[in-house]
């Protein structure tokens, strides 16, 4: 199986990406760091242990991370994930807890212990994976890539340019997409084209103790757009199991830092700025939503 960490800010599409990622087979999933973004850090740490209690993955150790951005003020994103970030299922009481040591410290001791290098995944703003970079710079031969959920090379969700995540910590976001390392950055530009239709979001209901969860947070998700919910998030884990079901193109790209379109990720397409053919991020270009609907069911039902 494929070893992976996944750094989150559950959030109901964060929790759809644990819940597919911690059933299959197929990935080892390491660890689970949060961060703050859509809630608080305290709520997304205690929102990945509800889940990993549900699922009975208890043996998969959670991490708390930063409680804020490097640079700038936190504002979280409860508006659309509620005042819990995983609102629409009345989970019990976590009876499990974090590890005493933070997420930075926990993502370098597993990257040391592995046999292997170990892909990241980051699903909320990437405070912690710049921080591991520039605390433990060491350990960059350690990561085999990040596969990133935000950005957007056509226009933003909080900003005419800005995606949630990166808008949120642009500053992280610069210090991951300069480290030189693989990344693959799964943006609006696949997101927004592989929504959950309310077809699919009514079949989860009749799909077993999984699905009722799911289609608990799903329907509470505020997150709405003509034809469905994006279950942003969720495209991550596809992208780790299938990379052939989500179409990619290398750019340059850069992270725009202040002024008024802060949080951009902006693709050199004509490279008037990088060397002609520099390129350091794999954008996520395309998909097709009805190939991720049957997917995504796929794995619900597999969760029972
Ligand atoms: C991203 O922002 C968060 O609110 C979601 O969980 C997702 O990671 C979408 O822009
Ligand atoms: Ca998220």
């Amino acid at each position: 199986a494929k070893p992976v960490i996944l750094d989150m800010d559950p959030g109901i599409d964060d929790a759809a990406a644990i819940a597919v990622a911690v059933n299959r087979p197929d990935l080892d999933v390491k660890l689970i760091t949060a961060v703050a973004g859509n809630v608080s850090v305290e709520k997304t740490t205690n929102n990945s242990l509800k889940l990993l209690e549900f699922f009975d993955r208890t043996d998969i150790p959670v991490a708390q991370g930063a409680k804020a951005p490097l640079k700038r003020e936190f504002k979280d994103a409860s508006y659309i994930h509620g005042e819990s970030g995983m609102p629409g299922y009345d989970f019990p009481e976590v009876t499990t807890k974090p590890l005493a040591i933070d997420a930075v410290e926990a993502i370098h001791q597993v990257l040391n212990e592995s046999a292997e290098p170990i892909t990241i995944i980051g699903t909320g703003a990437y405070t912690n994976l710049a921080l591991l970079l520039q605390q433990h710079p060491e350990d960059k031969p350690l990561i085999k890539e990040f596969i990133l959920m935000g950005g957007s090379i056509s226009g933003g969700n909080v900003s005419s340019v800005a995606e949630f995540n990166v808008f949120t910590d642009p500053d992280a976001a610069a210090i991951v997409f300069k480290s030189e390392l693989p990344i693959t950055m799964i943006g609006l530009d696949v997101t927004l084209n592989a929504l959950l239709t309310e077809e699919s979001t009514n079949t989860l209901r009749e799909m077993g103790p999984a699905g009722e969860m799911l289609y608990g947070i799903v329907t509470a998700y505020e997150d709405v757009h003509v034809g469905g919910k994006p279950m942003h998030d969720v495209n991550t884990i596809l992208y780790a199991v299938d990379p052939s079901v989500i179409e990619t193109k290398p750019f340059a790209v850069d992270v725009v830092t202040e002024g008024p379109a802060i949080g951009a990720t902006v693709a050199d397409f004509q490279y008037r700025w990088h060397e002609p053919g520099y390129t350091n991020v794999n954008v996520g270009v395309g998909i097709n939503a009805e190939a991720f609907n049957t997917w995504f069911l796929e794995q619900v039902a597999a969760m029972n």
